[in-house]
């Protein structure tokens, strides 16, 4: 997709949020699991592939941290959008490239087919951005033009119309493209003298304009898809529309979906034409789900791998999990990190798999902990089996061999291993290893006194 070689893209993301009244840097507040951020990262890497740098600034730490594959550059001292752009410029002037395209990193809506129309029609100018129309212009940045012509943006706070003219709705979506030439000559020239006290990067376009630079402002027509998210209620009603955008596209591909208007699907999943979901329903991350597979209501699954014809029952949560082909879970189960059912395994209610692996055709259907277990397959674990992985200290494995039995409510004090074939008696606490095709019973025997009443 890149025809767009000589043109370099940068991500503002320095901000605070102040308006989102969070603790959290803004462009980490989620939509559907994911950062706000990686949305617009994911809009841009088809055009822009690596030469994506991102302005951090506030809690610089946490933003960089939470994208460990992409570059930075720090803005100290978050004095406004234009100084952000100022910031950045010696990092942009050695990409060689002449033009830069800057992008606001709180418009999630945003997708590779409006930032690459938006460049197309950018291209040709010396200092180009995205426009929309809004009923209300609310908190935007408005746009002044004389006879058509783009005389400038004026932020909200400091918008008159005595002197600015009626508002027209016209509003600054935040998305620019800098000719090099230009931002370096204009951007030292930006002051604070406004109601904010900040360096607008907005403030550029009347700069260029008396400059005479040719300057345009490109309706996108996209206006939905190019709001910002500065609340806590832009935050919800973007991630509606992400929600509401994703489960149109699966029904469109051939995803069955039960209550569409339910399902929280994250468009970063991978969802196979001919999987079954009914919702309410919550997918995130780079969750895969294979065609023929079914995800029942209630379950909110995360970066997870269903395969084909596996069945996930109401209720579950799975997190880093893997069900393989034909496998059932639940209902109410909890898949955590590293839990993997092989073929044909069931997993079912009140069952709790964490690095653990039930092999081929293994069940374990009642009231279960496994931790940092292996077990193989077409074994069988009964009712309230607890794997006793831990000792205050440290994490130890078991590991339980083929066609096993293990009878319900034993404790199994790991490390220990359990033969193939073996029967463990129910109520054992099994504290050492049990050879292959053994029985082994530990647990007191039972008396019986007769005589208690008459
Ligand atoms: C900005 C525009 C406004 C436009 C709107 C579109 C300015 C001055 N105003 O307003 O015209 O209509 O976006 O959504 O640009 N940031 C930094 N460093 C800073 C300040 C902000 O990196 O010092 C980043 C923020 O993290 C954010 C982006 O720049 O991702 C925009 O900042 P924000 O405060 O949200 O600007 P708006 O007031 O929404
Ligand atoms: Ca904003």
């Amino acid at each position: 997709m890149s025809s767009f070689a000589e043109i370099s893209a940068l991500v503002l993301a320095a901000g605070k949020g102040t308006r989102m009244h969070s603790e959290k840097p803004k462009v980490l507040q989620t939509l559907l699991g994911s950062p706000m951020l990686a949305y617009v990262l994911a809009a841009a890497r088809p055009i822009f592939d690596d030469s994506i740098l991102i302005v951090t600034g506030h809690a610089a730490d946490q933003v960089e941290k939470a994208f460990p594959d992409c570059r930075f550059t720090r803005q100290t001292g978050q004095l406004g959008t234009g100084h952000a752009v100022l910031t950045a410029l010696p990092e942009l002037e050695k990409t060689g490239r002449s033009h830069v395209f800057v992008i606001n990193g709180d418009v999630p809506l945003v997708t590779p087919a409006i930032i690459k129309g938006f460049l197309e029609r950018a291209e040709k100018y010396d200092i180009a951005f995205a426009t929309i129309h809004l009923p209300d212009p609310g908190p935007y940045g408005r746009v002044v033009r004389s006879q058509g012509v783009v005389n400038g943006i004026v932020e909200a706070r400091d918008f008159d119309p005595q002197l600015h003219g009626e508002p027209t709705g016209e509003v600054n979506a935040g998305l620019y493209l800098l000719s090099l030439a230009a931002a370096r000559k204009l951007l030292p020239k930006l002051r604070n003298s406004n109601k904010s006290g900040e360096y607008y990067l907005t403030d550029l376009v009347s700069l260029a304009f008396e400059a005479g630079h040719d300057v345009a402002g490109i309706a996108c027509g996209e206006d939905e898809a190019l709001l910002g998210v500065n609340s806590p209620l832009e935050l919800a009603e973007a991630e509606n529309t992400l929600a509401e955008r994703t489960a149109a596209q699966l029904l469109q591909e051939g995803v069955i979906v039960h209550g569409p208007q339910f399902l929280r699907a994250s468009p970063f999943a991978r969802i196979e034409p001919g999987a079954e979901l009914f919702a309410p329903l919550e997918i995130r991350g780079r969750t895969s789900i294979a065609a023929g597979a079914k995800v029942g209501p209630y379950c909110q699954i995360v970066d997870s791998e269903i395969a084909a014809s596996a069945e996930v029952r109401p209720f579950c949560h799975l997190e880093n999990a893997v069900v393989g082909k034909s496998a059932i879970v639940g209902p109410y189960t909890r898949l955590r990190p590293g839990a993997k059912l092989e073929q044909e395994a069931h997993a079912g209610n009140f069952v709790e798999l964490k690095k653990a692996t039930l092999g081929r055709g293994a069940k374990a259907n009642h009231l279960t902990y496994l931790g940092d277990a292996e077990i193989g397959a077409g074994t069988n674990i009964g009712a309230g089996t607890i794997t006793c992985n831990y000792d205050g200290k440290n994490k130890f494995r078991t590991s339980i061999g083929e066609n096993a039995f293990i009878g319900s409510n034993t404790a199994l004090v790991a490390p220990v291993e359990v033969g193939e074939g073996a029967l463990v008696g129910a109520g054992s606490v099994i504290t050492r290893d049990v050879p292959a095709h053994d029985l082994a019973i530990a647990r007191a025997r039972q008396t019986n006194l007769p005589g208690r009443k008459k």
